[in-house]
């Protein structure tokens, strides 16, 4: 059911800092950050031939990444998110076979204004886990 892995998302506490690195010292392709008031987050993406790594920085004050750095104070791997056909017949697969998915169930669009979910973590090996439909 799971297609190509669309990216992997690391939560940093500095984006500027973050995007340098990857930039400057591993030689990607960083794009410049985008704020995403709508999830909470400013985002930046190293593009690689195969996928992209997501760099994530709280926005505002009710961050869904905020607990994960108050934890994590230097930051670390967030979530991964694997491509699906149809997310509907995804989801109701998962929660067949006793899978959690965050929220109400329901799919909201995404940072590529596509829609996603969320599985629980401690369903998946302590990794949260980001479906979306390709
Ligand atoms: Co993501």
């Amino acid at each position: 059911m799971i297609g190509k892995l669309n990216h992997v998302a690391i939560a940093v506490p500095n984006l500027v800092a973050a995007a340098a690195i990857y930039r400057d010292a591993l030689g990607g392709n960083v794009s410049p950050p985008v704020d995403q008031p709508d999830h909470g987050v400013t985002v930046a993406f190293v593009e690689l031939p195969n996928t992209k790594v997501e760099l994530l920085q709280p926005l505002g004050d009710n961050s869904p990444i905020q607990g994960f750095l108050d934890k994590n104070p230097s930051g670390g791997m967030h979530h991964m998110c694997f491509e699906v056909e149809d997310i509907l017949v995804a989801r109701d697969r998962l929660v067949s076979e006793g899978a959690r998915v965050l929220g109400n169930g329901e799919p909201k669009i995404g940072a590529h204004d596509k829609p996603v979910l969320f599985l629980h973590p401690k369903d998946f090996s302590g990794t949260l886990i980001e479906l979306e439909q390709a």
